[in-house]
């Protein structure tokens, strides 16, 4: 399903984010699944490693997070002292939602003795709970630092769960989570548009169900996937992640064509809905307004971030 094109942004609201921004000592913070329109005005795009590092080493007085909930909480615990705001406090994730923090202790009682990786996809409750936070782009490697013949559970995302294991060889006891957008990439659909773009390759983000991960060419986050994009010979290729990461693969590689897998319904429901919530008027509001802001209750924040450190301290290696 491709993206309805948005009408380009009226240049008084670019300039009005701008003077607000340098008014109050903002940096704006960006996901790669946002609208193109919030990417181009971000003073960072990423994937939520990039944007949880950016977010620990930024000077800036307030950030502004354009992604979901647990990204700008994660800021949040990282910065005590800024004020963190957000376009739409609406916008959360599947994953995360589906982890209550009081089962998930539940979880873990039920199993003592297990080191506990939770992927970021997950609240600062869920956090606290864990020795180390990961992501997509390197849950392989935090996990091969927890030493053999260590039990691990591994929570919210039973896919990524499950691509890890295979990785690296580790059995984990996986929380049954899934994120709601990826779960719907089809592999009917993917063995359909390779059969229309013979040569185009396949990408997938490891939250994709096993069949899907299966057809890939390269599996990876979506920097891991971007990078890959600008780097490969090919052409064409067939995307299994949401459809906001192709406005920069088309940036950084003009000449290539990038086709967006479908779900298995002819609908947009590739496209994140939580992500999608936020819009250019919303980030204006927001930085005017100095709200919706994220904070963390500094008990629960100091848990949750040690979990944290020990990933951005892995991630430097
Ligand atoms: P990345 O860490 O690859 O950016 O993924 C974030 C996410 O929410 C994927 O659905
Ligand atoms: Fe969460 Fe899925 Fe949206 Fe990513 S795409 S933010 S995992 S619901």
């Amino acid at each position: 399903m491709t993206m309805a094109p948005s009408p380009p942004p009226t240049p008084d609201l670019v300039q009005e984010i701008a003077r607000l921004k340098r008014g109050l000592n903002a940096v704006i913070l960006a996901h790669y699944y946002q609208e193109p329109d919030i990417q181009d005005i971000a003073d960072v795009i990423g994937d939520s490693l990039a944007l949880a590092q950016a977010a620990a080493r930024t000077e800036a007085d307030v950030i502004v997070f354009c992604g979901v909930h647990f990204m700008a909480e994660t800021a949040a615990i990282l910065n005590p002292g800024r004020l963190v705001v957000v376009p739409d406090l609406a916008a959360g994730c599947s994953l995360a939602d589906g982890c209550p923090a009081e089962e998930f202790e539940r979880f873990i009682r039920a199993r003592p003795g297990h080191a506990v990786v939770s992927y970021i996809n997950c609240s600062a409750g869920v956090k606290a709970l864990s020795d180390v936070i990961c992501t997509s782009s390197n849950a392989v490697k935090i996990v091969r630092s927890i030493p053999e013949g260590q039990p691990i559970i591994f929570a919210p995302d039973q896919h990524l769960g499950r691509y890890v294991m295979k990785q690296t060889g580790r059995e984990m006891v996986l929380w049954p989570g899934f994120c709601s957008v990826h779960v719907l990439f089809s592999a009917r659909q993917i063995v359909r548009l390779k059969a229309e773009h013979p040569g185009a390759l396949v990408l997938a983000h490891p939250e994709c169900e096993e069949p899907v991960l299966q057809l890939a060419d390269h599996v990876a986050s979506t920097s891991g996937l971007l990078a890959f994009t600008k780097a490969s010979p090919a052409r064409a290729f067939i995307v299994a992640t949401e459809p906001g990461i192709i406005h920069q693969m088309k940036k950084a590689s003009p000449g290539k064509a990038f086709i967006p897998a479908p779900p298995d319904h002819g609908c947009a429901c590739n496209e994140c809905p939580h992500m999608r919530l936020n819009t250019l008027e919303k980030v204006r509001d927001c930085l005017r307004d100095r709200s919706p802001a994220v904070s963390v209750p500094e008990g629960l924040r100091a848990r949750a971030r040690a979990p944290l450190d020990r990933m951005l301290e892995l991630s430097r290696a």
